[in-house]
């Protein structure tokens, strides 16, 4: 059981984190070096975090694949709605058959994960079947804050099969807590964080529930890129420092994209690894405040590099759009009312590489719509 095929999308608006520490009035060191971030990916006007989804999907699914998907887990901490599933309309828009059970997951960036394992035990149960898990966030703490710099927006999409052409992944060892690191209540439009008291909660939960096995490469949750190091630092066998920097690459460049960052982290190790990871255990860390955090491995199959689509994942960091801060505040302002706007029209702002866009918001509910 485990990762059968795994693909990611990214939106091609980027704010360089030197531009927003310029503006802030803060040392660009303190974000580049300090937090590790090069980039933020910035959510543009007609995407959403269920069309960020379906394309993450299109980037990997074929017609035989859609046909043995029988259930769609949409893991995201950012709901569109109370009661409709996300992932009712991205399996309309995937075309998937009528007979999908379709489901929407929280627990904050740890769902993802809870939803992989539900998978894997349903696929264990019906051996002909495969379960799409989707995860897609965009993580937006508002104007000048200490969260600002740790922003970002993307999709995960993982097809989970009985025996899967990507990895086997392991049982998990698996704590919870209950925590006030990172909460949404419903009165706020932003999260509340205490981003001290988090990185806290996740390196003593990575310590409770680490293997203490050497592995070439651990894969994290990455809130921002050098958490990476923070956790390595609590390992019993750390990686060394080129070996890290391959875990935390594609983040630095997309920022935090919540309940996808740990999927992201074995990306940018799929991308970047030098070494042929053929039958290769890697370690995997979980983490969703609140708090809920699993450690896993994945045991990598012969072909492994079947179960991406290079192309598409090379393509996350080419032909971006980088932001000045003007921009980026207008998409921002643009996003919070789009969010909560009852009625809305967005045909205008289709951009060259997007399938599948938000064409209108009418009466609360979405159209969504294909373009390519
Ligand atoms: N040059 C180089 N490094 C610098 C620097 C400079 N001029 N100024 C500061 N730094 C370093 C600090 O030493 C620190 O490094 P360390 O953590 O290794 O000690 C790092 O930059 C960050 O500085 P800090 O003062 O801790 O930043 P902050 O108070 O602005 O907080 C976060 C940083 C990450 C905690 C904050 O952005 C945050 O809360 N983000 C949200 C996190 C989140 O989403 N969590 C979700 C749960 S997983």
């Amino acid at each position: 059981m485990g990762i059968d095929k795994l693909g990611c999308y990214v939106p091609k608006t980027v704010l360089p984190l030197t531009t927003l520490a310029y503006a802030r009035g803060v040392d660009p060191d303190k974000y580049t070096k300090g937090i590790g971030q090069v980039e933020m990916a910035i959510i543009s006007p007609n995407e959403d975090v269920v069309t960020m989804a379906v394309e993450a999907a299109h980037t990997i699914l074929d017609e035989a694949d859609k046909a043995s998907i029988d259930m769609v887990l949409f893991a995201t901490e950012t709901g569109l709605d109370y009661s409709k599933a996300a992932a009712i309309y991205a399996l309309d828009g995937l075309g998937l058959p009528r007979s999908t059970r379709a489901l929407e997951l929280k627990q904050a960036c740890y769902a993802s994960t809870g939803a992989m394992f539900l998978a894997m035990d349903y696929v264990r149960a019906h051996p002909t079947k495969k379960v799409l898990v989707l995860s897609s966030d965009i993580a937006w703490y508002g104007f000048e804050n200490a969260g600002e710099v740790t922003q970002g927006a993307g999709a995960i999409a993982m097809l989970i099969s009985h025996n899967p052409r990507l990895g086997v992944i392991s049982e998990g060892l698996k704590t919870v807590r209950n925590e006030k690191d990172f909460y949404r209540p419903l009165f706020s439009k932003v999260p509340l964080v205490d981003g001290k008291l988090s990185i806290e909660c996740y390196t003593d939960m990575l310590k409770e529930v680490e293997d203490h096995q050497p592995h070439l490469y651990t894969c994290f949750h990455l809130p921002f890129a050098n958490m990476a190091k923070k956790a390595n630092s609590v390992l019993s066998y750390p990686m060394d420092e080129p070996h890290l920097n391959v875990v935390k690459e594609l983040g630095s460049v997309v920022g935090n994209i919540y309940n996808g960052s740990l999927y992201l982290s074995l990306l940018s190790v799929l991308m970047h690894a030098q070494e042929d990871l053929t039958h290769h255990t890697l370690g995997m860390f979980a983490y969703g405040s609140g708090a809920m955090a699993e450690y896993f491995t994945i045991t990598l199959q012969d072909n492994y590099m079947q179960g991406i689509h290079l192309d598409s994942l090379k393509s996350i960091t080419e032909g971006r759009h980088r932001l000045s801060m003007d921009e980026y505040q207008t998409m921002m302002k643009h996003y919070e009312s789009k969010e909560y706007a009852s009625d809305i029209d967005l045909s205008d702002h289709v951009q060259p590489h997007q399938t599948f866009v938000l064409a209108s918001i009418s009466n609360g509910h979405r159209n969504y719509k294909k373009v390519k």
